[in-house]
């Protein structure tokens, strides 16, 4: 059995597509989630799909005790990778003082566990949000960091900052910012999803329910940017090709093969899509006529971001392998799923 690896919220949607590859590359892993935007059936799903049942702790990062006597009961994790966080911009600007809790504090907590475990390194779930509007594009990781639009944004920058300081002052430890772009589908098993929370803010979960005829019509939030059809343009990775980079960051930490002790990538396509062209990709690959409109643009939203992947590529070998159409047929077979199993 390969090395024992924590990661927290891991029931969460990325998280669990990353545990799944973990698993089925041979690690050992312990889950750590407090269940607030996730279930503990997830924990079933993840062993239906890899055939391994992972440990499994319902606890909230924020509890410095709990994470200490989690690290004492599973001797021997190796590596973090820290997926617990609240994640969604618009209750960020209601809710700042939780943000800032919730995400920056169940990082230092980690983070000052990590000496006294003999943790190697740190895999942090960070966000092209960190961006802003990329003045070109596509965007590397020497673009620079704009001031965040958001409480949520600015988490992950301080969060960024947190673990660069604490490498540099000497803490013995590494780790691997991935700057995710726009995760979406689900595992072509159809067992594994992402499973919003009331109505979805992302764009995918809303084309999903609307099919499926849970909302009346998809609302195209702007179609006057300064873009060829008139909408807004985002990098969207499939979340299980987004799962293996994590693997490859893992390995790439524990062979001790980083040449910096703390390293920035790019996780996205390298390709643009606008909102309409996904639009159109969904409903030829799936056959299903979507019901949408134009509306207004939403508050915040950047006009076009995409990622230059050269430096994943290069350096840790990964690349986004699954294609957009294939990628939105399993976001519809997970919403039909659902509906089989009377979820939404
Ligand atoms: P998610 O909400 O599905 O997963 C997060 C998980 O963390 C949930 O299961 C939740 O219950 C758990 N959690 C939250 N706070 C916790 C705490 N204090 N203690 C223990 N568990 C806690 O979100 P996701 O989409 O899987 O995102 C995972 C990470 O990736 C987050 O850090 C998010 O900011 C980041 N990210 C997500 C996206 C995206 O579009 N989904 C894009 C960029 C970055
Ligand atoms: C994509 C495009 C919308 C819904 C957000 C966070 C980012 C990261 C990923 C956490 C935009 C348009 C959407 C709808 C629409 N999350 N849209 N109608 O905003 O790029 O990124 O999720 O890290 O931090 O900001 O993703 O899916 O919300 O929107 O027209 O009903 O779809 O305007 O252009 P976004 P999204």
């Amino acid at each position: 059995m390969k090395d024992r690896i924590l990661v927290t919220g891991g029931t969460g949607y990325i998280g669990s597509h990353t545990v799944v590859e973990l698993q089925q590359a041979g690690y050992e892993v312990v889950i750590v989630d407090n269940l607030s935007n996730s279930s503990a059936d997830v924990v079933d799903n993840i062993e239906a799909v890899s055939g391994i049942r992972p440990a499994f702790e319902k606890l909230d990062c924020l509890d410095f005790a709990g994470l200490d006597g989690v690290f004492a009961k599973y001797p021997g994790i190796k590596a973090i990778i820290h997926f617990a966080a609240s994640k969604a911009v618009g209750e960020s600007v209601q809710k700042p003082l939780l943000y800032y809790r919730n995400n920056i504090v169940s990082l230092i907590n980690l983070l000052e566990l990590m000496p006294k475990y003999h943790v190697q390194g740190i895999v942090f779930s960070s966000s092209c949000t960190v961006y802003g509007q990329p003045d070109k594009l596509p965007v590397t990781e020497e673009a620079p960091i704009k001031k965040a639009e958001s409480p949520y944004g600015n988490t992950k920058q301080i969060n960024e900052e947190i673990i660069r300081d604490t490498v540099a002052s000497g803490a013995p430890i590494s780790a691997i910012l991935l700057r995710y772009f726009n995760p979406i589908g689900a595992h072509p098993s159809a067992l594994l999803g992402e499973l919003p929370n009331g109505v979805p803010q992302n764009l995918v979960p809303y084309i999903v329910q609307t099919a499926i005829g849970i909302r009346e019509k998809l609302s195209i939030f702007g179609n006057d940017y300064h873009t060829p059809d008139g909408t807004c343009i985002r990098d969207y990775i499939n979340v299980v090709d987004l799962a293996k980079a994590h693997v490859v960051a893992i390995s790439r930490i524990l062979e001790q093969k980083q040449k910096e002790k703390v390293e920035v990538f790019n996780i996205g396509t390298g390709h643009g899509l606008s909102v309409l062209q996904l639009v159109h990709a969904f409903e030829k690959a799936t056959g299903v006529k979507l019901n949408y409109q134009m509306a207004p643009r939403r508050a915040g939203d950047i006009e076009q971001v995409w990622a230059d992947p050269t430096l994943a590529n290069q350096k840790l070998g990964w690349k986004a392998e699954t294609s957009i159409e294939d990628t939105l047929l399993s976001a519809w077979k997970w919403q039909l799923r659902l509906r089989e199993k009377g979820i939404q």
